[in-house]
């Protein structure tokens, strides 16, 4: 199938798994191996401009990775505040607009003033959504429409599936049609467990920082032979 064949999902989103066993293959510290899937970011952002794929999830950090040892937390944090500082203009010149999905309140001050610039600054752009999922949990997630359905005083019998939905950090993106793992791992992880209730899934043993534009072309070549049924025949 050539890519003018291939059916493009309008929302693909992505676990970018297996950065830690990249670097341990190499003798690498762990920081080494995000270093590189970040690089990688840059040709599959461009390569879903150019695909013509709408929305774009990425889950960058989750609610349980506070977890993890400081020095990678922080290594993380640091990245996101490269990425914004160095990246921004020319995401902003291709057309990507940034939406920050997650609980914002929780990072530090600077990067939360940064990631807010970045989405000011793209808000009208309208060739990629570009979801960064930093601090996010799909719990969680469920947790804060909730909070926000109270404190709005919704009535009980108003709150139907529409109302959560339009309440979630993704609102304004359609479900994702294509969630892609890496790294061999067959897992949810607490990512939008409530957007995927029809989305494909798609798991390939390939580590994150090797996940090419031809993977990505497999991917979606795989979810184009899939027939949707969305329950129904
Ligand atoms: C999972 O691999 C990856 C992460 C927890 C971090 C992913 C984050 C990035 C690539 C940074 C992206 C930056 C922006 C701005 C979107 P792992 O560490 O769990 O790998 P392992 O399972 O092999 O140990």
């Amino acid at each position: 199938m050539t890519s003018t064949e291939l059916k493009i999902p309008a929302h693909i989103a992505i676990i970018m798994d297996g950065n830690g066993r990249w670097a341990a293959a190499r003798g690498l510290p762990r920081l080494e191996g995000h270093r590189a899937g970040t690089e990688n970011l840059r040709q599959i952002i461009r390569a879903c401009v150019e695909l013509g794929v709408k929305y774009l999830t990425l889950y960058a950090f989750s609610t349980e990775n506070w977890g993890r040892p400081k020095e990678e937390v922080n290594g993380l944090l640091t990245i996101l505040e490269s990425v914004i500082d160095h990246e921004l203009n020319e995401l902003n010149a291709e057309g990507v607009r940034i939406v920050h999905v997650g609980r914002l309140e929780a990072m530090p001050k600077k990067i939360r003033q940064k990631v807010c610039h970045s989405m000011e600054k793209t808000r009208n752009n309208e060739k990629l959504v570009l979801n960064i999922a930093w601090n996010y949990g799909g719990r969680d997630e469920i947790v804060c429409a909730l909070q926000e359905i109270v404190k709005a005083g919704i009535p009980a019998e108003k709150i139907n599936e529409e109302v959560i939905t339009q309440h979630l950090f993704t609102h304004g993106s359609p479900d994702p049609d294509l969630i892609i793992r890496t790294s061999g791992e067959m897992r949810v992880s607490n990512f939008l467990i409530w957007q995927s209730a029809y989305a494909e899934w798609y798991f390939t043993p390939t580590l994150w920082p090797d996940f090419n534009k031809e993977e990505l072309k497999k991917a979606i070549d795989n979810y184009s032979h899939r027939k949707r049924r969305f329950g129904k025949l």
